[in-house]
This record gives C-alpha cells, structure tokens and sequence, in this order.
C-alpha cells in the first residue's frame, strides 16, 4: 500500500492495526554513461512498493533527493545540503508521528545519505530526551537500512558481479532500474571497462577522478533478468528485515 494512492479514512485504518511505516530515501544524481538520474531513488522505492503490496505494510512517499553535493558537475543532478536534509526528515518523522505511527524504517538508496540520516535520527531522540517529562524512553524508533546490505543481497550482488560491481552506478543497481523501467535499458561501451577508485572530495575534484561518473564499476553487466533476481530476493529480504524491526525490543 502507498499512502499517496490512499485517503486519510485509509490511513486512520491502517494504523488501527499497524504503527509501522517503511520511507523509501534516495537521491537523484547522475549515475555514470548508462544509469539513470534516479536510480537511488528506483531501488528503494521499487522494493519497498513491492514488499508493501504483497505484505500489506504501507509505505510513504519516496524521499528523492539527498545529500549529492558530489555530483553536481554532471547535469540533472539535485543536492540538499545535510543540514537541510536533516530538518525535511525530521518535519517527516513528526508529522507521521502525529498522525500515531511510532516505528519508521527508512530503506536508503544512496551511500552519501547514511551520515545525515544518522544525524537527524540523534536530533529527533535529542529532541525527545530534552523535552520529555516522561522517563520511559523515545515512543518512536527510526531504523535505516541500506538495500544493498539487506541479509543475503551484498554476498548475491557480488556473486553475479565478480568484477566491476564497484561503488558507484554499480551493475546491481543499474540492473534493479533496468528490471522497473526496461525501456531505459541502454548499450553503452564503457572506457575504460571498469571505472576508477578513489576518494570522494568536492564536485570538481569528483568530476576530474571519475570523468565519465561512476567509481568501480562496469555498468554494462546490467540486466534485465539479473535486476529480477535481485529485486526478488531484496523483497523477501526486506520483508523479514521490516518484521524484525516491529518486534524487536
Ligand atoms: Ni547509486
């Protein structure tokens, strides 16, 4: 279920069964010769609308744009700066707070959110230990969990990936794309094959290390059939990650 597709009596059901609430968070930046702009925002997305479905568990609209600052010199890409980013998520957690959701599992797309995410969850347990009479402790959770390291999908990406899987438009998440939207599949010939490693400094130091975008990688291995496998697996994976998360004590 996607609370944008749903109306506020909807909600006011849901959460008569269920406080729990999955935030899909990525980020639209470049993603090297062959990925789209808004594959950080795809993949969570699309495993999160998937597991939703099957397993009735309502996920919020996609938070889609994050800390890119990294990639601004290639065109198209949208960056927040952390600080900013930290309060759009806060205003997000209260106002579904408010409404009496109380556990809030955000499934990241991007490497370069983790930090601010962090952050804003220790802001919004500061917020609560500083202003509550109330010793028992924060009534919400947040929990974030990368896709890509959901239980079994690192040791299957890497599997499928023996070479050039890498850290940036890696062929995994290009492939999960190429699984939800087929029509952006594209043959690119990559040079050199697999990208260059490095540090990643400021948007014109980024741009001279990685001319071309990605860090690692060779996302011509991308498929189709290779995104199915994954999203497949990330959806089960997902499903029992988000269940612990509601019974965990
Ligand atoms: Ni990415």
């Amino acid at each position: 279920m996607q609370l944008h597709l749903m109306t506020w009596q909807d909600v006011e059901s849901y959460l008569q069964h269920s406080k729990g609430i999955i935030i899909p968070i990525g980020s639209t930046e470049q993603h090297g010769p062959n990925g789209l702009l808004g594959t950080d925002v795809i993949c969570p997305e699309e495993i999160a609308k998937r597991m939703g479905a099957e397993d009735d568990v309502l996920i919020a609209p996609t938070f889609n744009v994050g800390c890119a600052q990294h990639h601004m010199a290639f065109a198209g890409t949208i960056t927040l700066r952390p600080s900013t980013m930290m309060a759009a998520i806060m205003d997000w957690v209260n106002s579904l707070y408010k409404h009496g959701f109380t556990h809030f599992y955000f499934l990241n797309g991007h490497g370069g959110n983790v930090p601010t995410i962090n952050a804003a969850f220790a802001e919004i347990y500061a917020q609560w230990s500083l202003d509550a009479n109330d010793p028992s402790g924060a009534p919400l959770t947040c929990y974030l969990q990368n896709w890509w390291e959901l239980p079994g999908i690192f040791d299957l990406c890497n599997k499928m990936f023996p070479q050039g899987h890498g850290a940036h438009a890696t062929p995994s998440e290009v492939s999960l794309t190429y699984y939800a939207y087929p029509e952006a599949v594209k043959d690119v010939t990559m040079t050199p094959k697999i990208a260059p490693n490095g540090p990643i400094k400021d948007a014109e130091d980024y741009k001279r290390r990685f001319p071309d975008g990605r860090i690692g990688s060779d996302p011509s291995l991308a498929t189709v059939e290779l995104g199915e496998k994954i999203m497949d697996a990330s959806v089960k994976s997902l499903s029992k990650s988000y269940k612990a998360f509601l019974n965990a004590r």
